[in-house]
């Protein structure tokens, strides 16, 4: 793609329940980074309502620019360019982006940046102190995306395999439910499970051998209703923490066994050596612990080869402003100017791939 000019971009991020806003300096690097997240807000609902999320995004893009200009020591009539999340995500929410995007840029007279949602997040390791040189795997594992990318440079992207149902983090979230944990609750049933006994429950591992690099979680939760519907009639409706807790690392367990297989063919399949796991369910430790010591055999008595394994830091895994004003950055060359809009709430990354 050549070498981007030199130039500041603005991010927006609104296409889920965080609205992020940030400044990249092509020569500088990250100069401010801004976010909300709405998750307190939907708490109280149990998941993510659209309707509030786009009325929260309406609410807080103005001042978060603002709070970001003044962290980077810039005004409006310094932006270049304003990248924005233009899909994948919810309709509404990214209308809010969109239209803040479009109508800064119009007012600037400056260009806009369509940026496809996945592409930041496959970028955003780029954005770490200690980056991943080309090429690398991608592992996109967040609460809307599982998937498995072959990155080979800017724009070079193909995709590898893919959750043909719930994303890891929805499964971790409709488990922790029906757990009863509140929303979202991936991160209490991960923590849950490190006081779990192994073993003590098993569940299915789906599509482990497959054959391919596809996966799908969502028939993990019905294994685990059953598991507590079995021990609910056993210890009363409040189960014991024990049994609670050896079910969480058993379903933790089963997650982390596909997600560390299908990673490891990913990695034989594209000879690359380097995987890089981006997206909020690369928080749980074991996950880390598992992929942060693999090793890949190409052949069966073939000496096993060292992966380097890539986590960036947890803010610029989770939805963010500063992959977006990144990937807009390195797509300058989309640029539009600033007219009618549209979103783009399913987007699939197959069509940016090479
Ligand atoms: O990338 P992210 O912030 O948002 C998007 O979905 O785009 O990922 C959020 C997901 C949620 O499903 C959340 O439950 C999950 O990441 N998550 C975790 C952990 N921390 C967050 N899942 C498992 N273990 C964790 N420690
Ligand atoms: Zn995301």
């Amino acid at each position: 793609m050549g070498q981007p000019p030199i130039m500041l971009v603005l991010g927006i991020e609104s296409s889920c329940d965080e609205t992020g806003v940030a400044l990249y300096d092509t020569e500088r690097g990250l100069v401010g980074n801004q976010l909300h997240t709405q998750m307190a807000m939907h708490a109280e609902y149990g998941g993510v309502v659209p309707e509030l999320a786009s009325r929260d995004h309406i609410r807080r893009l103005v001042p978060l620019t603002q709070a970001c200009l003044a962290e980077a020591g810039k005004n409006y009539a310094d932006i270049d360019a304003v990248a924005y999340t233009q899909g994948p995500g919810l309709g509404g929410a990214l209308l809010a982006g969109t239209a803040y995007a479009n109508a800064l840029a119009f007012a600037l007279g400056k260009p806009v940046v369509p940026v496809h949602h996945l592409e930041g997040h496959l970028l955003s390791p780029l954005l770490a102190e200690d980056q991943p040189a080309f090429p690398f795997v991608a592992l996109l594992v967040s609460g809307g995306h599982t998937q498995f990318m072959a990155v080979r440079g800017i724009g070079d992207y193909t995709l590898l395999g893919e959750s043909v149902d719930d994303a890891a983090g929805e499964a971790f979230d409709k488990t922790a439910k029906l757990l009863g944990l509140p929303y979202p609750g991936g991160a209490k049933l991960s923590e849950l499970a490190k006081a779990g006994e192994a073993g003590r429950f098993e569940f299915p591992r789906p599509m482990l051998h497959s054959g391919d690099l596809q996966m799908s979680f969502s028939g993990l939760k019905t294994s685990v209703l059953t598991a507590v519907e079995k021990a609910r009639a056993e210890y009363g409706d409040r189960l014991p923490e024990d049994v609670r807790n050896s079910i969480c690392r058993a379903f933790q367990e089963a997650v982390v066994e596909v997600l560390t297989a299908k990673a490891k063919a990913a990695l034989l399949q594209t000879g690359f050596r380097r995987l890089v796991v981006a997206g909020g369910v690369g928080a749980n430790w074991q996950l880390r612990q598992a992929l942060s010591q693999l090793s890949v055999r190409p052949a069966p008595k073939a000496p096993a080869e060292a992966v380097q394994t890539y986590f960036p830091p947890l803010s610029l895994c989770t939805d963010n402003g500063a992959m977006i004003a990144f990937a807009g950055a390195m797509r300058v060359r989309d640029a539009e100017t600033a007219a009618a809009f549209s979103v783009r709430p399913r987007w699939p990354l197959t069509e940016i791939c090479s």
